[in-house]
């Protein structure tokens, strides 16, 4: 690899990661196209290339929590796929950190670049960090203040290892500051989620995943829960449901259970909602596989409401104006309650979620499409940019 090349290694292994990180890779190549054109430069001047990396720990490994957002985001086919598949969080861990050190010995990168929160994140960060290999984390900064939460954790830990923060809203780079990082590290980017939302939203818009399911537009709400904290408890899970039952005489819902939650709904002999495609009249809640993104994209846009405890829905569902009641009694995600759709709810209050519910339907005016500052469809460019800043630094230091 010639000097002044910047080989990036990029960190990805969950489901909520694969969106985060196309665009900056995306973002990588027009990058290295417009510098054949003409000589694209950090702010100092010096040219640079990229070469970049594509790792999988394989945390997420069903066809339909990974392969089809491969196909769908246009991602590179790995460079390689680490198979750590499901476990407890320490062997999780563990084996990214095991498996990871090997393919960072041979690959050498100047930079490993890892997104979001899940344990493959905060694994690859320290990883690379205890070979000394710098790591820029995007998506930093988010803070709900509850350790309780497996992805709190990953935030900390990541946030404290990384070279370079990424961050989406203001409020991240105040948590950061709290922490004592240095500001000089911490880049105010936007959300690169966002960036792959514009791209494939008109795409979205033109599928048939409504007529599939046999649903009309504004005329369902769409569900989704998998947080430990909502259903590995089944009296917890029990009584969501019992909730969602009685939201659904209200509107029909649609809820694609994750591999997590449909583990533990099984356990509930008495709770049979019924699944896609039984019956011939539309189900009032209609249980699905897990959706690709272009499908769920589509839902999510369609939905007059969308019931949660999903991270990145806040955030979507903010930017395409449909209202989001997340089942959480904490967020990481301020901005999308102060500017955006988004309403916290205690899951455990089921007639605080049915009132809220009700207010919704009952609303003549729609809720207005809200983009906080920076979600304008470039934070990937504004990634690549930083990071070939830092490394024109990094280089003249050397
Ligand atoms: C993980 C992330 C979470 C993210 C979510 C999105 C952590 C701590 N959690 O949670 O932040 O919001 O992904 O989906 O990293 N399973 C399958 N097939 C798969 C993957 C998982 O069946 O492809 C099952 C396994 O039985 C596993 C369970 O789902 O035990 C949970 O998977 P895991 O990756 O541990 O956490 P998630 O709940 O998916």
């Amino acid at each position: 690899m010639s000097r002044g090349t910047l080989h990036l290694l990029h960190v990805c292994g969950a489901r909520p990661n694969f969106m985060k990180v196309a665009p900056v890779m995306a973002a990588v190549e027009t990058w290295n196209a417009r510098s054949q054109a003409t000589t694209a430069v950090g702010s100092s001047g010096a040219p640079v290339r990229f070469a970049q990396t594509l790792v999988h720990t394989g945390q997420h490994y069903d066809a339909g929590l990974s392969d089809v957002f491969f196909r769908q985001l246009g991602l590179p086919e790995p460079g390689y796929h680490l198979g750590v598949g499901s476990g407890s969080h320490a062997a999780q861990t563990a084996h990214v950190l095991e498996r990871l050190e090997p393919v960072l010995l041979q690959e050498r990168p100047h930079l490993v670049v890892v997104v979001g929160d899940v344990n493959s994140t905060v694994a690859a960060a320290l990883c690379a960090t205890k070979l000394g290999i710098p790591v820029a984390h995007v998506e930093a900064g988010l803070r709900s203040g509850d350790r309780g939460m497996p992805e709190e954790l990953n935030r900390l830990l990541t946030d404290q290892l990384a070279d370079l923060l990424f961050t989406t809203e203001r409020g991240a780079g105040e948590n950061l500051a709290r922490e004592g990082i240095d500001a000089a590290k911490v880049h105010f980017v936007g959300n690169t989620m966002i960036d792959t939302l514009e791209r494939l939203l008109p795409q979205a818009r033109g599928g048939e995943a409504l007529e599939r399911l046999r649903l009309s537009a504004r005329g369902y709400g769409l569900v989704t829960l998998h947080r430990p904290s909502n259903v590995d408890d089944a009296a917890r899970l029990e009584a969501l449901v019992v909730a969602l039952r009685r939201i659904a005489e209200q509107v029909p819902l649609v809820w694609p259970v994750h591999p997590r939650t449909r583990a533990r709904l099984g356990e509930l002999q008495q709770v049979e909602p019924q699944q896609a495609g039984s019956g011939s009249a539309a189900p009032r809640l209609l249980l699905t596989e897990p959706l690709g993104y272009l499908d769920f994209l589509q839902l999510m846009d369609g939905a007059r409401l969308v019931l949660t405890d999903s991270g990145g829905i806040q955030e979507e569902t903010t930017v395409l104006g449909v209202p989001c009641l997340t089942l959480r009694t904490t967020t990481e995600r301020p901005v999308t309650i102060t500017e955006g759709t988004n309403h916290l709810i205690d899951p455990a209050d089921a007639d605080a979620v049915l009132q809220i519910v009700e207010r919704i339907l009952g609303r003549e005016e729609d809720y207005i499409p809200c983009r906080p500052a920076l979600w304008d469809g470039h934070a990937g460019e504004r990634v690549v940019q930083a990071i070939a800043d830092w490394f024109t630094i990094h280089e003249q230091r050397r």
